[in-house]
């Protein structure tokens, strides 16, 4: 059984280390009443496991509950993957051993096994690949919450709306979603080859390169006199300043990662005198929504995967010890997609997931 983990936040290169033990999986009680236990194949590398490894620039390291002279708690990355159900525990029904599924939330992914509630292992649907199924559920997610968050904001308009970043994974299922809605949404990236790229992809969607000296007179040609109702913004740091002078007066920042550089003082965005409302949008809440909500979102999720496996991207495949690279790949400028981390499903795992 294979580990990749940390017992301190810092550069992935220096505090991320590979623990392999003889014996699958660890010792222990083994899945509990509820849970299953899962053999992982393939699991993403997200830029939000990245942050969880070295932390956010400017905060405090992850607290820790273990006393000083104890040996610091070792942790995991990743909270999405797929793999096989090796076994269950009790009062478990579904899914059964031997079935393929998605887990999310699932923390500490980044291992040959994790241990998860029933519940949250959702079946692969028939057709769909590992690596889609290694996708499946974050990034679709995530498009849900953030879709939400833009229809509250738009109380019934169609726009216009600008993103940041899109032709990230996640901005690509949002330029797709807006195609699918009619919704009148910018692009913004940050180079001439990236605005090529979504602009063979979206050819009816505006795409707008912040490499041009006048990317933001751009931004109001197309978005009129009044401006964009709503910023999806993935970037932050020190671009929140222009991209709020964007908006329309009463208009919405929804913030939901920091890919970007510097900051941008609360003040400098002249909220009250122009009613402006910036809201943050995180999947880590996903688990607030209601049983019915979640239930919505996961379906959503399941036949996004076998009507549009296109938009779950594959950017490369690295063997789980290979995490290393893995992770440079994921941080290489221009890459399309997410990268995957995976394990080869040997004999020994067909046979242990037949038990
Ligand atoms: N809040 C949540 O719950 C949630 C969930 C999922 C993702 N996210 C966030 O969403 C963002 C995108 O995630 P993803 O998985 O879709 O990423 P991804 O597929 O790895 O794509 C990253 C993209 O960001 C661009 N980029 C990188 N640094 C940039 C910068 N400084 N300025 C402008 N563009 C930059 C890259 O463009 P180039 O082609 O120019 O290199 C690339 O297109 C991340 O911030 C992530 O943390 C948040």
């Amino acid at each position: 059984m294979r580990t990749v983990e940390h017992t301190r936040q810092g550069e992935v290169a220096q505090v991320l280390t590979l623990r392999e033990e003889p014996r699958r999986p660890a010792p222990g009680p083994g899945p509990g009443r509820g849970e299953v236990l899962v053999r992982l194949l393939v699991r993403p590398v997200h830029p939000g496991d990245l942050v969880g490894v070295e932390g956010m620039p400017g905060q405090p390291e992850l607290e820790s509950e273990q006393q000083p002279e104890q040996q610091p708690e070792a942790r995991i990355p990743g909270v999405e993957g797929m793999g096989v159900v090796e076994s269950v525990g009790t009062d478990v029904h579904a899914p059964r051993p031997g079935q393929r599924v998605a887990v999310f939330p699932a923390p500490g992914t980044w291992s040959d096994f994790v241990v998860v509630p029933a519940a949250l292992a959702v079946p692969v649907p028939d057709g769909v690949s590992d690596e889609t199924a290694a996708l499946m559920l974050v990034n679709p997610l995530t498009l849900r919450m953030l879709y939400r968050a833009l229809e509250d904001a738009l109380r019934g308009r169609k726009g216009p709306v600008l993103q940041t970043a899109a032709g990230s994974s996640v901005g690509r299922l949002v330029s797709a979603a807006a195609d699918r809605h009619g919704l009148e949404l910018i692009n913004l990236v940050r180079s001439t080859s990236g605005a090529e790229k979504v602009r063979t992809l979206h050819p009816s969607q505006p795409v707008i390169a912040t490499c041009d000296d006048d990317w933001q007179g751009q931004v109001r040609r197309h978005a009129g006199e009044r401006g964009v109702q709503v910023v999806l913004d993935s970037v932050g740091g020190a671009i929140t300043l222009e991209l709020s002078g964007l908006l329309a007066d009463g208009g919405t920042l929804v913030s939901y990662g920091q890919l970007g550089s510097g900051t941008t003082p609360l003040e400098a965005l002249r909220l009250v005198a122009r009613g402006l409302t910036v809201r943050g949008v995180s999947i880590l809440h996903w688990m607030n929504r209601t049983a019915e909500e979640r239930a919505q979102d996961v379906a959503f999720a399941q036949d996004l995967a076998q009507s549009s496996p296109d938009l779950l991207q594959v950017a490369g495949s690295y063997d789980l010890a290979d995490f290393k690279a893995a992770v440079e790949h994921a941080r290489r400028p221009a890459k399309s997609g997410t990268v995957l981390l995976t394990t080869p499903l040997t004999a020994d795992s067909v046979q242990g997931a037949a038990r």
